[in-house]
């Protein structure tokens, strides 16, 4: 396929709105990641996002939105409680679980009778799925089971031939997913962590709100009978870099220098080995950081990627989710 390489001014946003439009497949920035867009209500277009990235037609997809009042026209009610979280979280890095209208396709909720719809706090998302006039169903612009895409270069070297066309524009400032709140039952749930934290969400609902159970498990095995995530994509074996890689915890001292001592070893042994550690105290610039981490040392051709835990707290928890399931669960205790 043919990739026409568009940049993010306003006439090539109206390009790649047509292109939507006319149920093409257009890649585009977020606040968070790359996204892959299709017209979230033409199941044909849909399809082609799967195929495209490779990605198990169970795993739906999030509908974005340009404005809050779009939500009224996909789901049957806007509770009290979503209402709190829009005024409080969007246009943001927030995605809400609600129940579906029958005008969003199977195809695009994977066969759930929910969908998970977000409004990106991006210019250019906005104005593209404004000019598309219509829901965009995306997932992150990267082939199935790889990192994230936090620039342009990365959504290229994935699915550049893939899709139709693809905006080049600056890196995502969040660096991971969208939270993931599930607003169906009758308690919140998360069920994919992000920068926006459980104890965010409390404070603007003030109320409890809960985790998927699943979030604290560490699966030794993807294919685990017993570990059954609610967000479907939360099961896939996520993020991997081609290097093994293994995440040290324990005190940061003693991580720092086992990590030094197995580099040393690795290296001897003529192996090429990359080193991710973050700033405990900056954990906004360590989810920034870490997906565009993996893809350099995938660039660099590491052999071996040896990361140190993050404290599980707050944003921590969120890119610790990411690390942990990058390394295929992989940890050593220091
Ligand atoms: O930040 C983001 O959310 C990015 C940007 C592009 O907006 N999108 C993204 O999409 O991360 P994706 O498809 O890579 O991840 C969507 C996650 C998956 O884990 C999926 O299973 C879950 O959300 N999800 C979507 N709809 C759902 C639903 N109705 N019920 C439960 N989980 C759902
Ligand atoms: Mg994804």
């Amino acid at each position: 396929m043919n990739t026409k390489l568009l940049k993010d001014t306003t006439e090539d946003i109206a390009a790649a709105a047509d292109i939507l439009a006319a149920g093409g497949l257009v890649a585009f920035p977020t606040e968070t990641v790359y996204g892959l867009g299709a017209n979230a209500l033409d199941a044909e277009a849909v399809g082609k996002v799967y195929a495209a990235k490779g990605r198990p037609s169970d795993n739906p997809m999030i509908v974005h939105i340009s404005s809050k009042d779009d939500l009224l026209a996909l789901t049957p009610e806007v509770t009290a409680d979503m209402q709190l979280l829009m005024e409080h979280f969007w246009p943001g890095p927030m995605t809400m679980i609600v129940p579906r209208l029958s005008l969003i396709p199977d195809t695009t909720t994977g066969g759930l009778d929910t969908v998970g719809i977000r409004m990106p706090d991006h210019p250019v998302a906005l104005s593209l799925i404004s000019a598309a006039q219509c829901p965009v169903a995306a997932p992150s612009a990267n082939l199935s089971g790889k990192p994230s895409p936090t620039t342009a270069k990365d959504v290229k070297e994935d699915l550049y031939g893939r899709v139709d066309a693809i905006i080049e524009s600056t890196d995502c400032q969040v660096g991971i997913e969208s939270t993931v709140i599930d607003m169906t039952g009758e308690q919140p749930m998360i069920l994919r962590p992000g920068i926006i934290t459980r104890e965010d969400f409390e404070e603007a609902l003030k109320k409890p709100v809960a985790l998927d159970p699943t979030l604290n498990q560490r699966p030794d095995t993807f294919n685990n009978e017993d570990f059954k995530p609610r967000a479907p994509g939360m099961k896939y074996k996520h993020y991997a870099p081609k290097a093994q890689m293994t995440v040290f915890e324990g005190s940061p001292q003693a991580v720092q220098e086992v990590i030094c001592r197995e580099a040393e070893k690795y290296r001897a042994e003529g192996k090429k080995v990359c080193v991710i550690s973050f700033d405990e105290k900056d954990q906004k610039a360590a989810a920034h950081q870490f997906f565009a981490r993996l893809r350099e040392a995938d660039r660099e051709g590491a052999d071996m990627i040896l990361a140190s835990a993050l404290p599980e707290e707050g944003i921590g928890f969120s890119v610790m989710n990411r690390m942990l399931k990058s390394a295929g669960y992989n940890i050593r205790k220091v």
